[in-house]
């Protein structure tokens, strides 16, 4: 289907220590998740919503992020010789998928500091962000239900979840109210808190690695001082739009209920391999 969003910006930059030693040579969104490296997924996602212009933000030793979305002749002349059509599939699907770009952060300044980098690439209208690590199930369409409350109400659209309150100290978290007439899965975002602790959390509503910004948010940013763990906070800049009005103010929520995997994480990760091992439309039943 055809949208409004045709830039998605993809933040990869992160050193993926909770990971190590894993993550030591390979960045962790080339960690395999089944037959495909975690980006692979988030990439075909993005694809899968009608956004085909991608901008990846990378920064040292992620290398092997550039070669996975690049064309690799040799492999696929090799396998040409051998008539094995069917990898050879596989492996040019991996270069044939989007229109992906690379640029790199620089400094580790956070996850704002990382979008604001997008800022020339994207120029002046609605797009998509989605975090490197975060796998939302294929069969579920989140991003393709953030851009239409997009559509719809204009400004800017976080993903949430609800996690135990236990666990809200590890993501942002919002104050959410209800929208006359819309449905309970889409909501209005009243504020956003980075990282709070379960006593100071607004909800157990938890922002979790997908959002569609307004342009605005660029101007926001460059003016964003570094909040929680002396980084610009992407959350930061958000609680500012949702408590502003004008041109491109105001924050929507669109609540998630369906699965996400944090590849990033080790058990989560495992997970995945697990639920998507067992779905796999080769070896799936043997698994
Ligand atoms: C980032 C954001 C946080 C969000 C989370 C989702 O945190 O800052 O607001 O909830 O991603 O995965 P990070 O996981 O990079 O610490």
């Amino acid at each position: 289907m055809a949208y409004h969003i045709t830039k998605a910006v993809i933040p990869a930059a992160g050193l993926g220590t909770r990971f190590l030693p894993a993550t030591k040579a390979i960045p962790k969104e080339m960690l395999p998740v089944v037959d495909k490296p975690a980006i692979q997924y988030v990439v075909e996602e993005a694809v899968r919503a009608g956004v085909p212009d991608i901008l990846t933000i990378t920064g040292r030793s992620k290398a092997a992020l550039e070669d996975h979305f690049d064309r690799h002749w040799e492999l696929e002349r090799a396998l040409e010789k051998k008539g094995d059509e069917k990898r050879l599939k596989r492996v040019r699907k991996s270069n044939d998928l989007g229109d992906v770009h690379f640029v790199r952060q620089g400094e580790p300044k956070g996850l704002g500091h990382a979008v604001l980098i997008g800022k020339n690439h994207v120029g002046d209208e609605p797009f998509a962000v989605l975090l490197g690590d975060d796998l939302i199930d294929e069969g579920d369409h989140l991003l393709e239900e953030m851009i239409e409350a997009q559509l719809k109400h204009g400004g800017s659209v976080v993903a949430l979840m609800e996690v135990p309150a236990e666990q809200i100290n590890l993501y942002g978290c919002a104050e959410v109210e209800q929208i006359d007439g819309e449905t309970s899965g889409v909501v209005r975002v009243k504020g956003l808190v980075e990282k709070p602790s379960p006593e100071e959390a607004p909800s157990n509503l938890a922002i979790i690695g997908r959002y569609v910004l307004d342009p605005s948010i660029f101007a926001v940013l460059e003016k964003t001082e570094p909040g929680r763990g002396g980084e610009i906070q992407l959350t930061d800049a958000l609680a500012e739009r949702a408590s502003a009005t004008g041109e491109g103010a105001g924050v929507i929520g669109v609540v998630f209920r369906g699965s996400r995997y944090d590849t990033g994480d080790r058990l989560d990760y495992l997970k995945a391999v697990v639920r998507l091992g067992t779905r796999h439309n080769e070896f799936g039943s043997d698994f």
